[in-house]
């Protein structure tokens, strides 16, 4: 049997830091509430030059640094996103001509705040089946560019960033397992409404402001992500004291800890660098994985639980040996 392996991690966060404090500014809202219903303290933004490419490029080459691996050995990108710079050529052709190589197969993934579970899923799949032998999968957003900065039930939420992961094939796992779900009969709860031209030309139809109905959106991330531990230990023959860390999408604190207690894990055994990063979406599980992995919390041999649920609905989580 061959299976896929993580030989490194990497991430990058752009420089530009938006505190709640700032926020405060522009909407009627305060850091004792951002901070007690969400968990976030402050979230990095990209300036007006960067762009999800750049974030991208960032990422996957510290964790081919980490991997120990030239670029021209990568044999696949995948690249979970929802803010590509163009509606095409994907991000992961772009990132592909920037790593100086090509021929092999780049796309990108969307399924919003899952997009690194998704882009996660189909890596493995190529590994498993013998279609690639060092996979590059990415999770990278720009989400401050789908803000309407006046809607505090949604500007508070999002920064920007990106995680990599640099993937191997091997004879022992590695990715366990992955499980790829959606819905899409929630389509009212989140979305962007503009999309590409109906032949005129213009760039958005409507606007390209995220909107939410976040309370609602909350139950059912809690209840879905619920379902997805269960399935996941299930399929593993797993109990709850198997896992050693919970790498939980970053979207709400709350979220988080219902899933700890779901899964009767301490805090301290879950990543959380929501006060950090904010909603990164797609980057959110591989930059906490990166950040957890660099300062030594997870080690070799740990078992590995990653979740995610977002707009689409989509929800996913891999089952990881590290
Ligand atoms: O990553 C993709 C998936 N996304 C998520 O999982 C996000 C899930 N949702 C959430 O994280 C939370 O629902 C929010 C953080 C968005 C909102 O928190 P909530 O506890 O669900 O608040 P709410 O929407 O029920 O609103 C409670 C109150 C309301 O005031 P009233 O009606 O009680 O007077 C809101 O108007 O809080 C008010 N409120 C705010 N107050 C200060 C809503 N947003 C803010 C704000 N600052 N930014």
């Amino acid at each position: 049997m061959t299976f896929s392996r993580i030989l490194g991690t990497g991430s990058y966060v752009p420089e530009k830091i938006l505190s709640n404090t700032d926020i405060e500014h522009l909407v009627d809202t305060s850091d004792s509430w951002i901070r007690e219903r969400t968990g976030i303290r402050r979230r990095h933004v990209v300036d007006e030059r960067e762009s999800t490419v750049d974030l991208a490029e960032r990422a996957a080459r510290a964790a081919l640094d980490a991997a120990g691996l030239d670029p021209r050995e990568i044999d696949l990108i995948v690249v979970g996103t929802t803010t590509p710079d163009r509606i095409y050529p994907a991000t992961a052709c772009r990132l592909q001509a920037r790593l100086g190589a090509g021929g092999y197969p780049a796309f990108d993934v969307q399924a919003v705040c899952t997009g690194f579970i998704y882009a996660l899923g189909v890596a493995d799949r190529f590994m498993r089946t013998g279609s690639a032998r060092h996979a590059l999968v990415i999770g990278a957003d720009t989400h401050s560019r789908l803000l309407d900065w006046s809607d505090r039930g949604t500007c508070i939420l999002f920064g920007d960033g990106a995680g990599a992961v640099v993937l191997g094939v091997d004879d022992v796992p590695g990715i366990l397992s992955t499980h790829l779900h959606a819905d899409g009969n929630y389509e009212d709860l989140l979305y962007v409404e503009g999309g590409v031209p109906r032949g005129n030309g213009v760039i958005a139809e409507g606007n390209a402001y995220t909107k939410m109905r976040g309370n609602e959106v909350f139950k059912v991330a809690v209840r879905t992500l619920h379902r997805i531990v269960d399935e996941t230990l299930a399929a593993n023959a797993l109990q709850k004291s198997d896992i050693d860390w919970l790498i939980p999408h970053q979207a709400n604190i709350r979220i988080i800890e219902a899933t700890a207690r779901k899964l009767g894990l301490p805090m301290e055994r879950v990543v959380v660098t929501i006060d950090e990063h904010g909603n990164t979406s797609a980057a959110s599980v591989p930059l906490a994985f990166d950040v957890a992995v660099r300062d030594g919390r997870i080690k070799r041999g740990d078992n590995l639980l990653l979740e995610a649920f977002g707009g689409g609905f989509t929800w996913g989580s891999a089952l990881i040996r590290y």
